[in-house]
């Protein structure tokens, strides 16, 4: 690891030493009331059935058991779908998943409510499910029309190219496996009030969602997020269904009611990344430039809609990557399966469209025999207008693509390891090793614009110490501490005067998903605004106090408050705040921002929804071993453009840790499903996730430099999601290693790139070696 910013901003994570004492509270460790009663599930042991009839006759007799939650029991919609309201809280008539949850026990004890649970017997007619993508299309069974981006003409350019390719590239899905899993608690009173306590991305949709469901009015519930211990995209919409839950138990029996979910029920019930079936034919010339781009792209969203429609748009923003494609015509669908429903998970679809262009330009560079890094230089985007201009009409106006690209290129030594790597492979006959370089052009911005918005409350006390409230989540992304660090910064106060405030629907009222990796810059900003708020009336306090009267030349920092003229003239910002409260000045501030300038007419496919973008380029270097089909990473070297970084030791972490964790998406995790339905890999056991292990152990990470972002927080940019896409560099090394056991010119690796989809590929190319 290297923090190669050279200043006092490496704060390390406000919880770290929680982290990693235990002494970090989360929802569930939180004081739990007297009386909290225990939900258990009854799932369903069918992925699609008819509903036939409840038997829950025998309940009484168990000791504990308190009462079920039906669909009977709720007074609202039974309903938790955000965008299209298709999502059935609990089902009534139709089961549409093998898992979901049919009846929720309620008992005195977690013991109890399993017990009781096991007792329920459920009538069901036995239908048949569609399980896959092809299936899906098959059968016409799609959540909503086609979505279409065009640029250009394709048909007539892809007639008139010198060389033209036709494939199907499949990508599989990936559990979220944050180490927290689902859970809320809820305490009601007498007064039908309600305060949650939840582990959401999204307390104010979780609050909305509770608030239909009840049928009471949002004011009537308070949704608190402490902390998460990681939520990764699988906690912006699918904590809602658990708080709902505990919030329907807490309304039917008027008692404390909690829902914590074990592993195998979070894996079993909750919505993965989405796998994606793409059909394409692309037209290129002998330099292996991309001239026409033709795409049929679908995506499995389960059972329900869920966030898939701005999970595949998104898709599609980014199937260009870096590359600027002249003709293109993308045809997106989601299909209707009967799976958990699928959702956020970093990079919402980004990495699909990617992972897919990626693909597409490693296929053209073989069958062209030429470098894979020499096509993709020659596909940047570049230039002015139209060459720097994507697809859907934004023009990419800070492009920061070959910057990074040639520094990373010179950082690893790329050239000279390239010619190293091929006397190895010259060498070994087992082993073969693979060096590739990719990079990553990622939009900033919820593609949905009302999302991007910000608010914060600041609590000035008399004693000089401070409350922090905004509308962000800390998730283990590290948003609080950067928080901190901007509210001490724009206040021009010790750090240590702060303290941060669970994430509350009572302090900013309708707030946006912590997503999109807009945290900081959304609700940094709002915190800089109420900062100015506050500085500004305490200014002119301060200016009476030191007998000036250009209040707007005075400066905050460090505890003081100066003339700018003449800075011997300061006064303490404690004896400020005092003065103030005499005078009868307030003390508290809401703040607030929107992010100026974005628009996006889904009509025409066109706008510039993202307010700028955040690039990074990656080496990756593996070894593979052609016997057991399992590799090593031997060295992975990335610059990243995080701006003018606001915490080079979280943003580094954030790197570190979204790329390791793209690596398992695309070289380990694998979720099996049987043939009736059923999820086979709902444990660690057998859903292997990288681990220390994995983690490359010469693993360097640059920050670009001299990097500010005009017009977001302090210079810096997003950085949540973007590294997570680098991790495509991996899986483009190994097939260059695969390529290094036989005939070249094609390689076709499945995804994930476990050791037996890396043995398949090199069968097919020493197999090819052979015939030829
Ligand atoms: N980092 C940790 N440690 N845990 C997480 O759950 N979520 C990621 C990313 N980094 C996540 C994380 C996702 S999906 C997003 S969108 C961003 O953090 C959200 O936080 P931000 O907007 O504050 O960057
Ligand atoms: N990213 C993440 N979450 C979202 C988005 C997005 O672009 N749009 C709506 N929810
Ligand atoms: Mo992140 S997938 O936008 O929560």
């Amino acid at each position: 690891m290297k923090d190669n910013n050279n200043n006092n901003k490496s704060k390390p994570h406000e919880s770290a030493v929680g982290h990693v004492t235990g002494k970090a509270i989360y929802t569930d460790d939180q004081r739990l009331p007297h009386g909290m009663l225990y939900l258990w599930p009854v799932l369903s042991p069918y992925a699609k059935a008819k509903l036939l009839k409840i038997d829950s006759s025998n309940l009484d007799n168990i000791l504990g058991f308190v009462t079920i939650l039906t669909a009977n029991d709720i007074k609202g919609n039974n309903n938790t779908g955000t965008i299209k309201h298709d999502e059935v809280l609990l089902p009534a008539d139709e089961i549409n998943y093998w898992g979901q949850p049919v009846v929720w026990v309620v008992a005195e004890t977690e013991n109890a409510a399993q017990k009781a649970a096991e007792t329920i017997k459920i009538d069901y007619e036995v239908l048949t499910p569609i399980l896959t993508i092809k299936d899906a299309i098959k059968n016409n069974s799609v959540h909503a029309d086609k979505n279409i981006m065009r640029r250009g003409n394709i048909t007539n350019v892809l007639q008139e190219s010198e060389f033209i390719l036709t494939g199907e590239i499949e990508i599989s899905g990936q559990d979220h496996f944050y180490l927290e899993t689902q859970v809320s608690w809820v305490i009601p009173n007498m007064e039908d009030h309600y305060q949650v306590y939840a582990s959401t991305q999204h307390p104010s949709e979780t609050q909305a969602i509770i608030s239909e469901v009840l049928s009471i009015p949002r004011n009537q519930i308070v949704v608190t997020c402490l902390r998460m211990g990681g939520g990764f995209g699988g906690k912006e919409t699918q904590a809602n269904p658990t708080a709902a839950i505990a919030a329907l138990a807490a309304q039917k029996t008027g008692r404390p009611a909690r829902v914590r979910l074990k592993r195998d029920q979070d894996m079993i019930t909750t919505g993965k990344r989405h796998p994606f079936l793409c059909q394409y034919q692309v037209g290129f010339n002998s330099e292996g430039q991309l001239l026409a781009l033709d795409i049929d792209l679908y995506s499995d969203g389960g059972w329900s809609a869920d966030l898939s429609f701005p999970i595949l748009q998104r898709a599609m923003f980014h199937l260009d990557n870096c590359y600027y494609i002249p003709n293109l015509e993308i045809r997106g669908q989601v299909v209707k399966t009967n799976k958990v429903s699928n959702t956020a998970f970093r990079g919402f679809g980004g990495p699909q469209g990617m992972v897919i262009i990626e693909e597409i330009i490693d296929r053209i560079a073989r069958q062209l025999g030429l470098p894979a890094e020499l096509v993709r230089e020659r596909n940047f985007y570049h230039g002015e207008a139209e060459t720097n201009t994507t697809h859907y009409g934004q023009e990419i106006f800070d492009n920061r693509i070959l910057r990074v690209w040639e520094e990373v290129k010179l950082k690893s030594n790329f050239a000279q390891r390239k010619i190293e790597i091929a006397q190895f492979n010259q060498n070994n006959n087992y082993q073969k090793r693979g060096l590739a370089i990719t990079s990553v052009k990622f939009g900033i911005s919820f593609t949905k614009t009302e999302y991007n918005q910000g608010g914060a409350l600041i609590l000035i006390y008399l004693d000089g110490s401070i409350q922090l409230n905004h509308g962000g989540t800390e998730m283990g992304q590290g948003l609080q501490t950067k928080m901190l660090q901007v509210a001490s910064q724009s206040l021009g106060v010790n750090i240590e005067r702060f303290r941060i405030m669970p994430t509350s629907t009572d302090k900013v009222p309708n707030t946006s998903a912590t997503a999109a990796s807009s945290g900081s810059d959304l609700n940094g900003q709002a915190i800089k605004n109420a900062c100015k708020i506050l500085k500004k009336r305490l200014s002119k306090v301060a200016a009476k106090l030191l007998n000036l009267d250009e209040p707007q030349e005075l400066i905050f920092d460090q505890d003081w408050i100066y003339c700018q003229t003449y800075p011997s003239q300061k006064i303490e910002f404690n004896q400020v705040v005092k003065q103030a409260y005499n005078q009868r000045v307030s003390l508290s501030t809401t703040g607030y921002y929107r992010t100026p300038n974005i628009y996006y007419d889904p009509k025409i496919g066109k706008g510039r929804p993202f307010y700028y973008y955040a690039y990074g380029a990656a080496v990756s270097e593996v070894e593979i071993d052609g016997l057991t089909g399992t590799f090593k990473l031997r060295q992975v070297d990335i610059v990243h453009d995080v701006g003018e970084s606001l915490n080079p030791l979280i943003d580094i972490g954030q790197i570190e840790g979204g790329f390791v964790q793209g690596m398992g998406w695309l070289t380990m995790e694998e979720l099996i499903w049987d043939e009736l339905g059923k999820l086979k890999t709902f444990a660690p056991s057998t859903y292997k996730i990288p681990t220390i292990k994995e983690v490359p152990k010469n693993f360097q990470v640059h920050l670009l430099q001299r990097a500010a972002q005009d017009g977001v927080i302090y210079g810096s940019k997003a950085v949540g999601e973007p590294p997570f896409m680098l991790a495509i560099s991996v899986r483009e090394a190994i097939k260059e290693a695969i390529a290094a056991f036989g005939k070249t010119d094609s390689v076709f690796l499945a995804s994930p790139a476990t050791p037996e989809a890396i043995l398949n590929a090199i069968e097919q190319v020493q197999l090819k070696l052979v015939d030829s």
